[in-house]
Formats: structure tokens, sequence, C-alpha cells
């Protein structure tokens, strides 16, 4: 007796076929389980061992020649919150963060005074307050001149009031 043989006719191997492709679908999709695990924990891995630190300007910079400041000037330097004053004494440099709570102050040329817009402490030009809540004076920084004759302020240093840059 013959096999009629039709065009659905599935042939014997073809069971072996699909069990092979099923065991190839599953060893890829451990395999990929297994990779996106590996690279899951890598990253973990990386975040563990890197410091956890905060990386900040550095402390010191440059402010340029001593000319760039007008005798009796306050400038504000906004990227360093640095204020440069210029007197008929010399020069020196006040942190224009205000003592009581941190607000950044403002130079007013009208009042001829440092006003701090949070809660309206009032400093002279020297940083010595002249009214409110802010518990101390503007810190002096140091200030010194670079060998090629530039400005360089040292804000993880204060200095004492009345400390002058002579130039
Ligand atoms: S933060 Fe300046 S007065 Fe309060």
């Amino acid at each position: 007796m013959s096999e009629a043989r039709t065009p659905f006719a599935v042939p014997e191997h073809a069971p072996q076929m699909e069990e092979s492709s099923r065991r190839d679908f599953l060893d890829a999709i451990a395999l990929a389980s297994l990779g996106i695990a590996m690279v899951g924990g890598a990253q973990v891995l990386v975040g563990y061992l890197s410091p956890n630190v905060l990386f900040e300007p550095p402390s010191r910079f440059r402010a340029g020649s001593p000319d760039l400041y007008p005798m009796n000037s306050v400038t504000y330097i906004p990227e360093q919150q640095v204020y440069i004053v210029r007197s008929q004494q010399g020069l020196w440099a006040l942190s224009a963060i205000c003592t009581h709570l941190g607000c950044i102050t403002q130079w007013k040329q009208d009042g001829g005074m440092i006003a701090c817009p949070c809660h309206g402490s009032k400093f002279r030009k020297d940083g010595v307050k002249i009214e409110g809540p802010a518990p101390r004076p503007l810190p002096r920084l140091s200030l010194t001149l670079t060998a090629d004759g530039e400005l360089l302020v040292d804000k993880s240093e204060t200095v004492p009031e009345g400390s002058l840059l002579r130039v």
C-alpha cells in the first residue's frame, strides 16, 4: 500500500527540527537574560566602587589685573559670588554669601552698601554689618598677587577684617 504524498505532508525529521529550534530559542532567551543580569550587576558594582563625591569648582581663582578695578569701586564676580572692592587704601575681596542663611547679597550703588534680599541684612563695603539678622560681617577672603601681577582670590581662606592688598 502506498501512501499518497500531499503537499501538506510533514517530513519525518520535522519534529526533530522543531525541537531543536525550540531549544535554540530557549537557549537564546537564557543567554539574553544572563547578559542583562550581568550588565545590571556590573552597573551596580561600578556605582558601588565609584567615589560618591560632589565636584565643586576650585576655591582659588584669578580675578585679573588690579587695573580692572577702578578706585572706590565694588565689583561683583557672579560666577564666584565674590566682591572685589578697591579704595584709596587698597583692594580686598569679600564673600557675597550672607552670613545669616546664605543668600547671595547685592551691591547697592545708590545706598553705597551691600544688601541681602532675603531678610534685610545690610553691610558696609568693608563687610561690616550695618543692620539685620546676619550674625557676622561678610567674610574677607585671601587676596594676593600672582607672579605675573594678577589678583588671586582664595575663597577657602578668610583673613582678618581690615586686611588689604596694597598695589
Ligand atoms: S540670608 Fe541674608 S539676611 Fe537672612
